[in-house]
C-alpha cells in the first residue's frame, strides 16, 4: 500500500479523502508535480520545486508551505517506501469552495502526495525503443503551467494506446512540440532539436538535464520546434520525462525511424544521463 500525505498527515493513500466540493475535482483546479527518486535521493528536487511554485503562482494559489517544509514531506515520503527507486506526486489544489468558477475569496489549498514504487525501464524498450503516433494538438495555450486539468492528454494518449504505440507526438501549427505526457528530442545530421520552452510545452526537467546531457557530449543543439515533415524523416526521435527519462523512438506513425534501431548520438546521451543519477 502507498503511503500517502494529506493536509499535514502520513497515511496509506486508500484511506486519503477528498470533500467533493475541492475544486480540484470539480474543476481540475490544481497544479502538480511527479519527482523521480533514485537511491532513495530525489532527483533535481529543487527544479521540481522552483516548476510548482511557478505553477501555483501563475495559477494564483497560494504556496502553502516553505522550500525546507516541501523537502521534509517529500524526504519522510521516502523514508516510509521500501523500495529505493520510486517516485513522489504532489498534488495541490486551490481548496473547498461552493462551486462556482471564479476564485473563492477565502479558501486553503488542500496538498496531497504519495510515494509510488517505480520500476527500473524495461530492457526491451531500451534494445528496441518505443513507438509513437502524431496527432493534432488539442490543448489549451498554457501548457507550461503543470495542470492536473489533463483531459486533452488523456485522450491524446489513448489514441495512442488503441494504436497499439507508446506515446502521441503533439503536432499544432506544423510543428512537433512535445508528447502527451514527456518531451521531445529530434536529430537531424547530427543536431539535436527540441521545442523552446513557452506557453505550448512544458518545461520538462528531464528536458533540461537531457539539454546539458547533449552539451557535455559536445554535440549541437537548437530548442526549435521541428515540422512534422522533418521529424519523420528524422535520425533519431527521444522521449524524455520523469518516468521515462530519455527514450528513443524507433517507430513513428507505422514507418521506421533511421535504421529503426535507438541511435548513436541517443545512446551517448543515455549514458551520460545515467552517470548523473549516481549521487
Ligand atoms: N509528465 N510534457 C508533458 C505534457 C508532461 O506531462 C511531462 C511529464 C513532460 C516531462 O516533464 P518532466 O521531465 O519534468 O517529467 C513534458 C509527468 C511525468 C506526468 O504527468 O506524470
Amino acid at each position: 500500500m502507498s503511503q500517502a500525505y494529506l493536509n499535514g498527515d502520513y497515511m496509506p493513500v486508500e484511506e486519503c479523502s477528498i470533500p467533493a466540493l475541492d475544486r480540484g475535482f470539480i474543476f481540475g483546479d490544481a497544479i502538480y508535480e511527479l519527482i523521480p527518486v533514485y537511491a532513495n535521493q530525489p532527483f533535481q528536487l529543487s527544479a521540481h520545486l522552483q516548476r510548482l511554485k511557478n505553477s501555483l503562482q501563475q495559477t494564483g494559489i497560494d504556496n502553502p508551505y516553505t522550500d525546507h517544509a516541501w523537502q521534509q514531506m517529500v524526504n519522510q515520503l521516502i523514508e516510509y517506501e521500501d523500495s529505493s527507486q520510486c517516485s513522489i506526486y504532489i498534488q495541490v489544489t486551490r481548496g473547498v469552495a461552493p462551486r462556482d468558477h471564479a476564485y473563492p475569496s477565502e479558501a486553503t489549498p488542500t496538498i496531497f502526495a504519495m510515494v509510488n514504487q517505480w520500476p527500473s525501464l524495461d530492457e526491451k524498450i531500451l534494445s528496441q525503443g518505443l513507438s509513437a503516433i502524431t496527432v493534432e494538438d488539442i490543448r489549451w495555450h498554457r501548457c507550461d503551467i503543470k495542470a492536473t486539468s489533463l483531459l486533452a492528454n488523456v485522450m491524446m494518449k489513448q489514441r495512442a494506446i488503441e494504436q497499439h504505440t507508446h506515446e502521441a507526438i503533439l503536432v499544432r501549427d506544423g510543428k512537433a512540440l512535445e508528447g502527451s505526457s514527456s518531451n521531445v528530442f529530434a536529430v537531424r545530421d547530427g543536431c539535436v532539436y527540441t521545442a523552446p520552452k513557452n506557453n505550448l510545452v512544458l518545461p520538462g526537467i528531464t528536458r533540461d538535464v537531457v539539454i546539458d546531457c547533449v552539451r557535455t557530449c559536445h554535440i549541437a543543439l537548437q530548442e526549435v520546434a521541428v515540422t512534422i515533415e522533418d521529424l519523420i524523416t528524422a535520425d533519431e526521435i527521444w522521449l524524455t520525462s520523469s518516468t521515462k527519462e530519455c527514450l528513443p523512438v524507433t517507430q513513428l506513425n507505422q514507418q521506421q525511424v533511421g535504421d529503426a534501431q535507438p541511435g548513436p548520438v541517443w545512446r551517448q546521451v543515455y549514458d551520460t544521463f545515467q552517470k548523473l543519477k549516481v549521487v
